[in-house]
């Protein structure tokens, strides 16, 4: 840790200077409100009601496969299902917000998240929408060919239905929030478990032609990459529009994805699709679908190697599909499967690649484990070498940004990339997650750091690593 770090800290959020903020598990926001002259619509309620039990839900997206496992024929009428069941909610949510109302419709947040840990560089949710630091920055080179012209800052949003819900429950209900009830059947998700993610950027059309016609949001932020290129800048909060760009449906079904329980779907803005009767959201088109991470394809020593668990959609524009991942495994634009890395090669020497493709949605998921003893998640979610000395991840020398890999598509890589359903860990000792990244990843860091008063290593980190606000001296 570098002087000055906490300091530093403390001027980018800064109310807890002043009010120093103790984080609660359900907190709406960071506590930063934005003034009436620049916004008074509604602000964030964080939905947190979680159901003990729930029905079964119909499945639609099952009956579009006739019952039947996904393929890569069927594929694309499975995410199109999915897209479906969640339209008329998701819809409500992104371009109605004065009328949505999450518990009133069954749609949940995750804890934690809210308050901001200063001493963690975690901002909190903004107060108007509820978004948070998702990914800090993403370098323009991996848009170039879109036309980006400055990094990105990306803020995120998660909800919970209420059959997925359940869990929540099961985790942090009973505790009030302030003790986590982690084992391996408490963080299994039922059957039929919806949740969702959104994704807004803050290049607009003017930095980035791909985003004309899209939603803008609102937020109350201050952590903007394409406003502040100098990451040192930490301006106060402002009301800043940022812009839909992506949007996540998972779903549990086991019966369609026996493999790993779990369909990982995801949609990108196309400006160029045709706005029909629902307007953007016509928009937003399937990127693509994974049920798996095909283990048989070495994709670095065969890169022609056919992969079977994952359909990749040919009409989705090309910004969407500029950041795969690993063998073109599926990835969104704002996912982070797209890093710099360094790796010994087989003759011993030290290489250095940018922007190399290495992860996957599931293969980062899949990593979503949790050791109770250690307090912690025994690996790093992209492939490294950082376990052992407790860092995430561990810089290479001679590189700003990349950090420590095993070489792509070796027996340590292929960790990364193997088939477990959602109730076997990664590692023999730790409670398997079901792919809840939130949970392993953000809530219980937050969790952790909030009632030890100890800094938690996960925590203020974005999910490839960056620093959530910049490193003093940096
Ligand atoms: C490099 C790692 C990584 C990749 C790749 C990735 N995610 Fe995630 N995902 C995360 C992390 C970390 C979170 C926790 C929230 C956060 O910090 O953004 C998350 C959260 C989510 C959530 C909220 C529920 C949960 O499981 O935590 C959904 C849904 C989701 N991701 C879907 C996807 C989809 C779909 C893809 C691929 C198109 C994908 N993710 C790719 C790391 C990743």
């Amino acid at each position: 840790m570098k002087p000055g770090y906490f300091s530093l800290a403390l001027c980018l959020i800064p109310l807890a200077a002043t009010a120093a903020p103790v984080a609660t598990p359900y907190a709406d926001n960071n506590g930063a409100l934005p003034p009436a002259s620049q916004y008074n619509g509604p602000l964030f309620k964080l939905s947190h009601a979680y159901p003990a039990k729930a029905a079964t839900p119909a499945m639609p997206w099952r009956d579009a496969i006739q019952n039947g496992q996904i393929t890569l024929q069927n594929a694309s009428v499975y995410a199109q299902a999915l897209k479906e069941a969640v339209g008329k909610d998701m819809r409500t949510l992104l371009f109605d917000y004065t009328h949505w109302d999450a518990a009133a419709r069954g749609w949940y947040n995750e804890p934690w998240l809210g308050s901001a840990s200063p001493a963690l560089r975690y901002g909190g949710r903004e107060a108007i929408h509820g978004m948070y630091v998702g990914t800090n920055p993403l370098d323009a080179s991996l848009f170039a060919a879109s036309g980006l012209k400055r990094p990105i800052t990306t803020y995120v949003l998660t909800y919970y239905d209420k059959v997925a819900a359940q869990t929540l429950n099961h985790i942090w209900t009973a505790g009030g929030g302030m003790k986590p009830n982690v084992t391996p059947t408490s963080t299994q998700f039922a059957e039929g478990s919806l949740i969702i993610k959104a994704a807004f950027v803050t290049a607009g059309p003017d930095v980035w032609p791909v985003m004309a016609g899209t939603q803008a949001w609102p937020l109350y932020i201050s952590t903007n990459a394409t406003a502040n290129p100098n990451p040192n800048d930490a301006p106060p909060p402002k009301v800043t529009n940022t812009y839909l760009m992506q949007f996540d449906i998972i779903v549990k079904d086991s019966q369609s994805a026996p493999d790993t329980g779990w369909v990982f779907t995801t949609l990108v803005y196309d400006k160029n699709a045709k706005p029909g009767p629902n307007g953007i959201w016509d928009q937003m088109v399937v990127l693509g679908a994974q049920w798996g991470n095909d283990p048989q394809a070495n994709s670095t020593v065969n890169p022609a190697a056919p992969l079977l668990q994952n359909w990749n959609n040919p009409a989705a524009p090309a910004y969407g599909s500029a950041t795969l991942g690993w063998g073109n495994r599926l990835s969104g634009p704002n996912d982070g499967a797209m890093n710099d890395i360094g790796y010994k090669d087989a003759s011993g020497q030290q290489k250095i690649v940018k922007n190399a493709q290495d992860s996957s949605c599931m293969g980062c998921h899949s990593t979503a484990q949790w050791n109770v003893k250690a307090n912690d998640m025994p690996h790093w979610l992209l492939p490294s070498l950082s376990t052992k000395d407790k860092k995430a991840p561990v810089p290479v020398e001679g590189s700003d940004t990349a950090f420590l890999s095993p070489p792509p598509g070796s027996v340590e890589w292929l960790k990364w990339f193997q088939n477990r359903k959602g109730n076997v860990p990664m590692d023999a000792g730790s409670v398997a997650a079901d792919f809840d990244m939130v949970l392993t990843f953000k809530s219980l860091p937050l969790w952790s750091t909030a009632t030890t008063g100890k800094a938690h290593r996960l925590a203020g980190f974005d999910l490839r690593g960056k620093p959530l606000a910049p490193r003093a001296g940096k």
